[in-house]
C-alpha cells in the first residue's frame, strides 16, 4: 500500500471528544483526555482518528455550531494542543481527520453577529440567506423547506428579515455562491493541513448549494432539489480537492443520497476520497439485505474508482448493539425504535458478527468510539439531562442522539468509570462496570479482545482493505467471501448452523462453533483451502 493511499483501507476510529476522556475533571472529555488515551488506540490498532468539531462553539447541537474554525473550545484545550496531539498520534502511526462545518455557522460566528448588525441589503448578509418573508406583512417564512431537525427553517430577526438555517437557528447556512464563503472555507482548510491534519470530514456535504431563488420544494419530478444534492457542489470539491492534493490529504463527505450513481459523483478522480456508506450502515440484520448492500455499495464506487468504506455507527445513531437486539435492526431517523424491546445479548452476538463482517470487506472501515466496548443505546437519560436540540425541536416525540453520546466508561464499577471528573456532562448509567475497557481489556473474549484482535488480523492480511471480493457459494442467510490471499469471511444469519468452506484454519470467530459448524449469528474468518 502506497503511504499516500492509507485511506482506501484505514480503519478510522470515530472521537466525539466531549464524551471520550476528560482530562482535567470537569465532566467534560478534552484533548488531554485524549492525548492520555493514545496507547489505548494505539494499542487497538486503528490507523487514523476522526474528531467531531472541537472548536469553539456554543453547543446548540454538540459543536456543529462553529463560532471559530481556527481555534479549539476551551472546554477541550488549545489550539496548541490540538497540534501536540496530532503530532503525538502521528508518532503512533495514527493519522488526524478533522471534521469541518460548511453548510452553517454559529450564530455566534463573527459573520453572522455582522450580518445582524449590518441590516437589511448590506454585503455583511449576503454571506448567509436572509430575505423578506412571505404574506402581506412578511410574517410568513419565505419558502416552505423542510427542517433535518424538527421545525421551520427560518428564523425573522428584528428588522423583519428572514434567515435560512436547515438545522436550528442557532446554525445559519452560508450562501455558497458567494466567492467569500468558498475562499474562507479553502484557507480554513489549508489552516488545519498546515498543522497536521491528513484528512477532514465534511458535514452535511450535499447540502451547501441552494437554488438562489429559494423556491418551494417540489415533491417528484425531474427538477433539481433546491438544496439537496445540487450540481454547483461539484465544483466546490473539486476546488477543495486541489487545495487537499496540495498536502497530500484527503476528503471525506458525509453524504446521505438514496441514488448510488448521484452518490458516486462526488468520488469521481478530481473531488472527494470516499463517503459515509450509510446505506450499509443503515441496512437491517438480514443476509440478502445485506448482500444487497454489499454489492450495491461495490457497483457504484467501481466506475470512479474509489474504495468504499464501511460504516456501524456514529454520534448520530443508535448504538449498534441495541439496534440488533431489536425487532427493527435496521436504522431510519424517522423511526428508532427508542424503548422498543432490546434482547442486548442477542444485539451483542450480531454486533460481534458485524465488526467481522466489516472489517472484511474492501476498503475502509469507520469505528465509532465505544463500539469497540459493546456499549449499548442509554436510553433512560433524564429528560432535564438531555441536550440534543433533536429531542427538544421534535418536541420530545424524537429521542435524540444523546443515548449514543454518553461519555466512555475506563476503569471501576461506578460512574463516572474513570473517565474523569464526577459529574460528567450525560449521566452514565449503572451496570457499566464490566464494560470499562479495564474490565475487558483482559478478555480476549470480550468485545474489545475481538477488535483488537480482528484489527491486527486486518492489518497483516494483506487481502483486507482494498482490493477485490469474491463471492463464495453459501445457502439462504449465509454471506461468504474470499478476499485474495487465500483469506475467507463466512457471516451465518440462518437459524441452522452451517458447514464451513474448506479451509486450513480459522483465524478468528465472533462465538464459539457448535461441533465444527457456524452458528447463527456468527461470524468467522479463515485460512482458505483453495
Ligand atoms: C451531521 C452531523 O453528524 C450531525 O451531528 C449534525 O447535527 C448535523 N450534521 C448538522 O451539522
Amino acid at each position: 500500500m502506497l503511504t499516500s493511499d492509507w485511506w482506501r483501507s484505514a480503519a478510522i476510529y470515530q472521537v466525539y471528544v466531549r464524551s471520550f476522556a476528560d482530562g482535567d475533571g470537569d465532566g467534560t472529555g478534552d484533548l488531554a483526555g485524549v492525548r492520555s488515551r493514545l496507547p489505548y488506540l494505539a494499542e487497538l490498532g486503528i490507523d487514523a482518528l476522526w474528531f467531531n468539531p472541537w472548536y469553539p462553539s456554543p453547543m446548540a447541537d454538540g459543536g456543529y455550531d462553529v463560532a471559530d474554525y481556527r481555534a479549539v473550545d476551551p472546554a477541550f484545550g488549545t489550539l496548541a494542543e490540538a497540534e501536540k496531539l496530532i503530532a503525538e498520534a502521528r508518532v503512533l502511526g495514527i493519522r488526524t481527520i478533522i471534521d469541518i462545518v460548511p453548510n452553517h455557522v454559529s450564530d455566534r460566528h463573527p459573520w453572522f453577529r455582522a450580518a445582524l448588525a449590518a441590516g437589511p441589503g448590506s454585503p455583511e448578509r449576503e454571506l448567509f440567506h436572509f430575505r423578506p418573508g412571505r404574506g402581506a406583512g412578511g410574517e410568513l417564512p419565505p419558502n416552505d423547506w423542510p427542517s433535518q431537525f424538527a421545525g421551520v427553517t427560518w428564523t425573522r430577526v428584528a428588522d423583519g428579515q428572514w434567515y435560512l438555517h436547515l438545522f436550528t437557528p442557532e446554525q445559519p447556512d452560508l450562501n455558497w455562491a458567494h466567492p467569500a464563503v468558498r475562499q474562507e472555507h479553502e484557507d480554513v482548510l489549508r489552516f488545519w493541513f498546515e498543522r497536521g491534519a491528513a484528512g477532514v470530514r465534511i458535514d452535511s456535504a450535499a447540502l451547501l448549494a441552494k437554488d438562489p431563488a429559494l423556491p418551494d420544494v417540489v415533491e417528484g419530478g425531474d427538477a433539481p432539489h433546491p438544496y439537496i444534492d445540487r450540481d454547483e457542489l461539484h465544483d466546490i470539491y473539486r476546488s477543495w480537492r486541489g487545495v487537499a492534493d496540495a498536502y497530500d490529504g484527503v476528503l471525506i463527505g458525509e453524504i446521505w443520497l438514496p441514488d448510488t450513481e448521484r452518490f458516486a459523483r462526488y468520488l469521481r478522480p478530481d473531488e472527494l476520497h470516499t463517503a459515509f456508506n450509510f446505506d450499509f450502515l443503515a441496512c437491517p440484520w438480514d443476509a440478502a439485505r445485506l448482500r444487497a448492500s454489499i454489492d450495491g455499495t461495490l457497483a457504484a464506487h467501481a466506475p470512479v474508482g474509489a474504495p468504499a468504506t464501511w460504516v456501524l455507527a456514529n454520534h448520530d445513531v443508535t448504538r449498534t448493539v441495541t439496534r440488533y437486539g431489536r425487532a427493527d435492526t435496521g436504522f431510519d431517523f424517522a423511526t428508532k425504535a427508542h424503548g422498543t424491546p432490546t434482547d442486548l445479548a442477542l444485539g451483542a452476538r450480531r454486533a460481534r458478527a458485524a465488526a467481522l463482517l466489516t472489517l472484511a470487506l474492501p476498503g475502509s472501515v469507520y469505528l465509532y468510539q465505544g463500539e469497540e466496548l459493546g456499549l449499548p443505546e442509554v436510553e433512560d437519560i433524564p429528560a432535564d439531562r438531555l441536550q440534543d436540540p433533536m429531542y427538544f425541536r421534535s418536541g420530545g416525540t424524537d429521542p435524540g442522539r444523546d443515548g449514543c453520546r454518553v461519555p466512555l466508561p475506563w476503569s471501576g464499577s461506578e460512574p463516572p468509570y474513570g473517565f474523569g471528573g464526577a459529574g460528567t456532562w450525560l449521566p452514565q448509567p449503572a451496570g457499566w462496570g464490566g464494560l470499562t475497557a479495564q474490565a475487558q481489556a483482559a478478555d480476549p473474549d470480550s468485545m474489545l479482545g475481538l477488535y483488537r484482535t480482528a484489527l491486527r488480523v486486518r492489518r497483516t492480511e494483506a487481502g483486507l482493505g482494498d482490493g477485490p471480493l469474491r463471492w463464495l457459494d453459501a445457502g439462504d442467510g449465509v454471506l461468504a467471501f474470499a478476499r485474495e490471499g487465500g483469506f475467507g469471511c463466512v457471516l451465518n444469519i440462518s437459524p441452522h448452523p452451517v458447514a464451513l468452506p474448506r479451509h486450513r484454519r480459522i483465524l478468528l470467530a465472533s462465538g464459539p462453533l457448535d461441533e465444527g459448524l457456524l452458528p447463527q449469528d456468527t461470524a468467522v474468518w479463515l485460512r482458505l483451502d483453495e
